[in-house]
């Protein structure tokens, strides 16, 4: 597996692979969500497979968000996802952002715990799935 910092219209078709199937097909995320407009402002990072397909990708917004962060079903548990936030939170201390934040879907909080990543206030209702806000301060120790 291997994990890079990829331009959005280069890999394009293979991130929306993997994005229609997670969120579109899986989560009946709407496309106008799934696909908001804002891809090309965004740094994005993808994982492929020995044989260089794209199984997992996310991006970072200039904002400081994190977001669309994806695996597929089939590669899930084998570390492609922390792979993935490992190398985005790489991205963004690269990028001089002080903090990172993003809305957790309630059943991946653990996830983002895992990396740091602290919930900050109460569920909402986004895509018709219930979201926490969470968020990582970067410090000046060598953390991720
Ligand atoms: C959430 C997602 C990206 C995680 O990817 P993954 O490749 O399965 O995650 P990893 O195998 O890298 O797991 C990393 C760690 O997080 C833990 N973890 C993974 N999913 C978890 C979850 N839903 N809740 C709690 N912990 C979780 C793993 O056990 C692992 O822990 P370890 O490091 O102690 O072994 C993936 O499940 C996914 O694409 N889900 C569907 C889309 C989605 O919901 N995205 C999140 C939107 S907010």
């Amino acid at each position: 597996m291997k994990v890079s910092l990829v331009d959005f219209a280069e890999e394009e078709d293979e991130i929306r692979s993997v994005r229609d199937r997670v969120f579109g097909e899986e989560q009946g995320v709407p496309n106008n969500i799934n696909w908001d407009g804002l891809d090309e402002r965004c740094q994005h990072v993808v994982v492929r497979a020995g044989d260089g397909k794209v199984i997992g990708t996310g991006r970072l917004a200039p904002c400081g968000k994190i977001g669309r962060l994806s695996v597929l079903k089939k590669f899930r548990g084998r570390g492609v996802g922390g792979k993935l936030l490992t190398r985005l939170l790489a991205v963004a201390r690269a990028s001089q952002l002080p903090e990172v934040f993003l809305h957790a879907q309630v059943n991946a909080v653990g996830f983002y715990e895992g990396k740091g990543f602290e919930v900050a206030g109460s569920p909402f209702v986004e895509a018709g799935i219930k979201h926490l806000r969470m968020s990582k301060c970067f410090k000046n120790n060598g953390d991720e």
